[in-house]
């Protein structure tokens, strides 16, 4: 008896991973999309509401909680599950840091010497801007805390760069002590991902996200448009290189600090000159990377989880289908900024997904059979394929035969893979 708690592409993808499993009877998604609706009970509660989730899990007998997004892992929902005797997948309240707050994580890199940006904390708005007068630009200035992806800036001069630190000590994230200014990182990027029992770990395979709205990287940063695993960039030298100066230095010091970290671990990281620097962690899988590797799967997924709990990590034997996955995410027109909600989503009844294909849904509702939006990000579409632009090629179709009116998406997801032709 599972649950998931979530409501995003990622949570479809787990849920379904988890209907695909031999052992599990029963499956709640808490609150769940219209996706989860048709292979999991969707329960309506408000995931802020640790007590009232409790108060189900107890209630239904769950066997194992699931948890997907950031926020209540921050706020400590694991700890709390735990003190009521419940069994639940994700980090405690205190390894959860590592995502909610980014100072947190820089004094690990400095205390470990992981390589990462230079960076500076600094505690007034004053102080800062005269820190930032005498810097080269570009530069980054970030908030601490959770920001939905938005407390992040690529400052390109000093005016720029005066404009964030003012937003933050303004408290548009929340009322803000510190300010964290860092070296902008040359390179390219790659989302790298673990399995962690408080013991040992696996490698839970690498993806590539693509975080602006618009085809070439243009427009605003959003949760992810579109990914595809495996990274191009990985191998067995840099994968040895990830894990010895970053990975095992941070599960060092969780560990003699007491943590407890069952669950995934994302370490986004920039690769320059074949050499790997932390530019942060996320204490869950990626958004829509998540989607993209677990179609990759191919053990018993709640096997894999049940172990990871019971720390026998050790006792498996991850496996991945030889080929390549490509994501690409469709939005409501004007995410991520303004877009209208509760826009009907025809066609989508008389798709099936296969082995090779899934559609996991994000913002949308099933109401009378029939599928609403209710988000700025409202599909994964999701192909398995021997090449990437088979892939994508795949997708885009899809989305033609869905041909929603509302709907906007990037065509060029995976260009880094497919037109320069490294396969
Ligand atoms: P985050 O919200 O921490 O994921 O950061 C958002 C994005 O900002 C990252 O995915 C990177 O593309 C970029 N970024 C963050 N820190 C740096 C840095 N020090 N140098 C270059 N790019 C960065
Ligand atoms: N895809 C980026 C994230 O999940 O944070």
């Amino acid at each position: 008896r599972i649950a998931i708690i979530g409501s995003g592409g990622r949570e479809h993808s787990i849920c379904q991973k988890i209907y695909e499993s031999r052992n599990v009877n029963s499956l709640f998604c808490i609150p769940g999309n219209g996706g989860t609706e048709n292979i999991a009970t969707n329960v309506e509660k408000n995931i802020k509401d640790f007590e009232k989730i409790k108060n189900f899990l107890k209630e239904k007998v769950i066997d194992l909680t699931i948890v997907g997004p950031e926020e209540p892992l921050v706020n400590g929902i694991v700890d709390f599950l735990r003190k009521h005797d419940l069994n639940v997948f994700g980090p405690d309240k205190f390894c959860s840091k590592l995502e909610g707050s980014k100072i947190f994580t820089k004094k690990i890199c400095d205390l470990k010497k992981i390589p990462t940006a230079n960076f500076k904390i600094l505690n007034d708005l004053k102080n800062s801007i005269k820190y930032l007068e005498n810097k080269k630009y570009p530069l980054v200035v970030k908030a601490d805390g959770l920001a939905a992806g938005k407390g992040v800036y690529i400052c390109n001069n000093f005016l720029d760069a005066k404009k964030a630190v003012e937003e933050i000590f303004d408290g548009k994230f929340g009322e803000a002590k510190e300010v964290l200014i860092e070296d902008f990182l040359e390179g390219e990027e790659m989302s790298f991902f673990l399995l962690y029992d408080n013991k040992s770990f696996k490698v839970f395979n690498t993806a590539q996200d693509h975080k602006r709205v618009f085809e070439g990287d243009k427009g605003k940063n959003t949760g992810g448009m579109g990914a595809y695993s495996p990274s191009r960039l990985i191998s067995r030298e840099l994968e040895e290189k990830i894990i010895k100066k970053i990975i095992l230095p941070t599960l060092n010091y969780l560990k003699k600090e007491n943590g407890k970290y069952i669950g995934f671990l994302y370490a986004g990281l920039m690769i320059k000159n074949n050499e790997p620097y932390l530019i942060e962690y996320n204490v869950r899988m990626g958004d829509p990377e998540c989607q993209t590797i677990l179609p990759l799967l191919e053990n018993d997924f709640l096997d894999v989880l049940v172990n990871c709990v019971n720390g026998n990590l050790e006792n498996i034997n991850l496996k991945w289908k030889n080929k390549k996955s490509l994501c690409i995410v469709l939005t409501s027109k004007g995410y991520p900024e303004k877009f209208k909600n509760n826009i009907l989503i025809e066609n989508l009844n008389n798709i099936e997904n296969n082995t090779d294909q899934f559609i996991f849904h994000a913002g949308t509702k099933l109401i009378k059979e029939k599928y609403y939006s209710t988000g700025g990000r409202v599909l994964n579409i999701v192909m398995l394929e021997r090449n990437y632009k088979d892939a994508r090629n795949k997708c885009i179709n899809l989305i033609d035969k869905i041909n929603w009116n509302n709907g906007h998406y990037r065509k060029d997801i995976g260009y880094k893979v497919i037109d320069e032709i490294w396969e």
